[in-house]
């Protein structure tokens, strides 16, 4: 039997990267197209390490839609992964045309391409950040979604009903859009992670490269939060579970009836950890003394966020399967490989 070719929007990316290796080992054939404005081609380096083959890779912009017709028809697509777009809150405020352009023009281009082409299946990277300040917890789909407090934030609610609306209208779409918590971690043959550019903003990135000696320290943003050792609570989700989420969630759509098909999953572990303790296992795990110092909080930042992702397991029979632990050593393994000399 042929195998499903499917495109991976932003497959060189953190999240697409370590999802095109979940999917080739659930016999897919992943086909990437990434235009390296937030990635580098290392990862696809370490793609062919990892799988023994080269990952077909067109270093294309998705907004594209001839180049994106031309790669449905020549490699025979028959679902898509949509990674691609600017993640930056900060930036996404300075810059707002340029968030909405690339993150919503892509994804309606992709869209187009779809319905001419006739292909069904389409997944979509939404985040938690659509909840907000959640008034209760765990977060589950039906918890009301907040107004966006960034631009970025917004592209991603706005994502989310456009794909609605689209879907809705169309005897053949099967669309779902994937929640995700926050992602830590590295593929374990450290061959792929994350490549933060520039200063990570995000909080697993900083610590490795403070143990890494490329940061001086690191700024626990407030600890004066209404939570047990008053630090902000998240729930931090292995990237290879979740790379995983979205080969079930493919074969979820795949098994589904054609068309008018529109669902929301909560991707995470369901368990809150706080940023003390993520230090505390980072130290355990690396065996590393972390610098830290206490700061001020970050504005924006929402007290606790962690998911009830019952609905997944239930239905998409998806479940995390890594601890937090692994996450972590993970992330370690793969700062110091970047580091080698
Ligand atoms: C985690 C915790 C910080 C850095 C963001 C996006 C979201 C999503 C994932 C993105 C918080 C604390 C952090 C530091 C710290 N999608 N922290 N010192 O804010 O939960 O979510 O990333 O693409 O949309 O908003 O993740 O890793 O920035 O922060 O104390 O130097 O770590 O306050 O409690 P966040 P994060």
């Amino acid at each position: 039997m042929s195998q499903v070719s499917i495109l991976v929007t932003g497959g060189a990316g953190f999240i697409g990267s370590h999802t095109v290796v979940a999917l080739a080992e659930a016999g897919f054939r992943p086909v990437i197209i990434d235009d390296f404005s937030n990635s580098k081609p290392s990862a696809l380096e370490g793609l062919r390490q990892i799988l023994g083959y080269d990952v077909p890779c067109y270093a294309r912009d998705c907004n594209d839609k001839t180049t994106l017709l031309e790669i449905f028809r020549q490699e025979n697509i028959r679902g898509a992964i949509h990674f691609a777009a600017f993640k930056a809150v900060g930036e996404s405020m300075a810059q707002p045309l340029r968030y909405y352009h690339n993150n919503l023009g892509s994804l309606i281009t992709l869209l187009e391409v779809l319905v001419e082409t006739g292909v069904p299946d389409l997944i979509f990277s939404s985040s938690c950040t659509v909840y907000g300040e959640p008034d209760s917890l765990p977060v589950t789909e039906q918890t009301p979604v907040q107004p966006a407090v960034s631009v970025y934030g917004n592209t991603k609610q706005i994502g989310e009903e456009i794909l609605r609306d689209t879907a809705a209208a169309s005897d053949a779409l099967r669309i779902l859009s994937l929640r995700y918590f926050n992602p830590v971690g590295a593929h374990p043959s450290a061959q792929i992670g994350e490549l933060p550019l520039g200063i990570p903003n995000n909080l697993v990135p900083f610590i490795t490269q403070t143990a890494a000696g490329l940061r001086e320290q690191l700024t626990v943003f407030g600890n004066d939060y209404p939570t047990p050792d008053g630090t902000c609570i998240r729930d931090y989700i292995h990237v290879m579970d979740l790379a995983e989420a979205h080969v079930s969630a493919l074969q979820h759509l795949q098994a589904r009836p054609a068309g008018r098909h529109y669902d929301v999953f909560n991707v995470g572990t369901g368990q809150g950890v706080s940023v003390l303790e993520l230090i505390r296992d980072f130290e355990s795990a690396s065996g590393q003394r972390l610098n830290y110092k206490i700061g001020p909080r970050r504005s924006g930042d929402a007290t606790a966020v962690y998911a009830d992702a019952t609905k997944a397991r239930e239905q998409l029979g998806w479940t995390a399967r890594r601890t937090l632990r692994e996450g972590l050593e993970d992330a370690w393994r793969w700062e110091m490989h970047l580091r080698q000399p």
